[in-house]
């Protein structure tokens, strides 16, 4: 199936590991050029380099989704290298545990910014040159734990996806009249090398077991590049019918029946 995506001009934020990397690899080799951005600058040009050495199409930009100036240089950069952006991959995040008294405003706050903040600016950024040219489609990257209970000590990871699957669910309905669609992905535990599930498995691989026993039907974890081509699917025009989802993508890890 050719998903159309040839030329078309996407930003992944976050791409340079994981699976922002692995949504950035898929994409490009469906023909997309393809905007990475982190802080990192040289893990994300290696990231760059892999992409590249596949014969895709990348624009590495080191930049704090977090920071107004950076988001700012981020897009005009993309814009002058690639043209406007069709499609947008709202992908940073993370976490920080810890029960509930135990956190701190600075806590909610750093994670509010990564996790919700930085994805409803970029996505206000983007959305008018959208609406001009009546095209454009707009990913979230939640979790499992957006949609259901993850364990204690999670309370803010579980309030900035879910926050994040609804914001997905409003602006599908503003923005469809615009003929931009907006969906969410929930993946459940997926493991790559330098990971947060990869590092548990070095440190604690009998735990780790029982934790994949107990919880994921499939009998491991997920892969990066098993997310990467849901994306590339969903912010393809093969996709068009899809808007307002959120899409689980976790080896029947959760458990929620609707
Ligand atoms: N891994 C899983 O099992 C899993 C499961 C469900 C959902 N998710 C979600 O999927 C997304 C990606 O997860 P992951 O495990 O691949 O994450 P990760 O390994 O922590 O990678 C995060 C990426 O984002 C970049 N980044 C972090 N903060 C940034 C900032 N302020 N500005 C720009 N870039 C930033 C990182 O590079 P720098 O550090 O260099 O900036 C890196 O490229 C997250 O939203 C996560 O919550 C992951």
């Amino acid at each position: 199936m050719d998903l159309g995506l040839t030329d078309k001009v996407a930003l992944v934020t976050g791409g340079s590991r994981g699976l922002g990397w692995a949504m950035a690899a898929s994409l490009a080799a469906e023909g997309a050029r393809v905007a990475i951005c982190a802080r990192n600058q040289d893990r994300l040009a290696q990231a760059a380099e892999k992409i590249s050495a596949a014969g895709g199409e990348v624009f590495p930009v080191g930049a704090d989704v977090t920071d107004v100036a950076d988001r700012n240089r981020l897009l005009t950069a993309v814009k002058e290298r690639f043209g406007p952006v069709d499609v947008l991959v709202n992908n940073v995040g993370g976490n920080r545990r810890g029960m509930i008294c135990e956190t701190t405003d600075e806590d909610w706050h750093s994670i509010i910014d990564l996790n919700l903040m930085s994805h409803v600016q970029l996505a206000r950024d983007v959305i008018p040159s959208m609406r001009e040219r009546r095209r454009g489609v707009i990913l979230f990257v939640a979790s499992i734990f957006g949609r259901e209970f993850g364990g204690p000590g999670m309370s803010i990871y579980h309030t900035t996806k879910s926050a994040l699957i609804g914001l997905a669910k409003a602006l599908a309905l503003e923005l469809a009249p615009d003929g931009i669609r907006v969906n969410s992905i929930a993946p459940g535990s997926i493991r790559f090398p330098g990971g947060s599930w990869d590092r548990r498995c070095e440190e604690e691989p009998e735990k780790m077991a029982e934790f994949i026993a107990a919880n994921i039907p499939m009998g491991r974890f997920g892969h990066a590049h098993e997310i990467g081509d849901v994306v590339a699917f969903l912010v393809s025009d093969r996709a068009a019918w899809i808007t307002g989802a959120c899409l689980n993508v976790d080896g029947g890890q959760s458990r929620s029946l609707i």
